[in-house]
């Protein structure tokens, strides 16, 4: 069994970051004990070297590995930079026992809000997740903007500039896990045999209705795949539960 905590557009700042909503969901993951922690952009509010600074600080209390992506809004105010000496590279790959092929994604652009994932990365993706294939690895791939519209978000302005060759490689190659951010709400889609899963907002103020902070858990076994939606300091529910695309 591997577990993964999904968390989601921070925001850390002065302005639009809940301090203590953040600290009791790192009491909460920690808790958990998850193989790791993979966080889908927006760090930062506004890209500051002194956001950056301080999300450092936050992002240590996780005890398990944590793995990044920025967000449109750690692109701004040369963030995009910054998050390469504070964070770590923006587009990266891991596997885990031989068996788990873990994948980030900058979708990013500096100063811009839409999402973009471009030629040469694209390239890049579409070769791994063909060896990813060859091994029968499980595959997960995360970026910031969601490559498919969530409901409730308004008018549709920064879905991927590329969604539909991305989505088509991500399908195609039968993807098992695409998780991403941005939009501050959960949604689950299921194109084929790949689910698209989008977290809320860990612990920014800026949400949409009674949308309360969240974080998604995947219990994925051999057999099945679990979502669960866990509010912070509130309710937990089993958000989606799939077979394993088995070979
Ligand atoms: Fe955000
Ligand atoms: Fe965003």
């Amino acid at each position: 069994m591997t577990l993964i905590a999904h968390i989601s557009d921070l925001h850390v700042s002065n302005s639009t970051f809940d301090e203590e909503v953040f600290m009791n969901a790192v009491a909460e993951i920690n808790n958990l004990d998850p193989d790791m922690v993979i966080l889908t952009g927006d760090i930062t509010e506004s890209g500051y070297y002194v956001e950056f600074q301080q999300a450092t600080k936050y992002l240590e209390m996780f005890d398990a590995p944590l793995f990044a992506v920025p967000g449109n809004h750690d692109a701004r105010n040369l963030g995009y930079q910054t998050f390469e000496e504070l964070i770590g590279e923006k587009s990266w790959k891991l596997t885990m026992d031989g068996k788990f092929t873990v994948m980030g994604i900058d979708s990013s652009s500096p100063d811009e809000d839409k999402g973009h994932v471009g030629t040469p990365q694209h390239m890049w993706l579409e070769h791994q997740l063909d060896e990813c294939v060859i091994n029968e690895h499980f595959t997960i791939v995360a970026l910031h903007h969601h490559v498919v519209p969530i409901p409730q978000t308004g008018r549709e302005r920064n879905v991927l500039s590329d969604a539909g060759d991305i989505l088509k490689t991500l399908t195609t190659h039968e993807v098992d896990l695409v998780l991403s951010g941005h939009k501050h709400v959960p949604n689950i889609w299921k194109i084929n045999d790949t689910l698209i899963v989008n977290a809320g907002s860990l612990s920014s103020n800026k949400l949409r209705g009674k949308n309360k902070n969240s974080y998604n858990v995947y219990n994925i076994t051999d057999s099945e795949i679990e979502i669960f939606l866990n509010e912070v300091g509130g309710e937990r529910f089993l958000f989606g539960k799939y077979p394993r695309n088995l070979i």
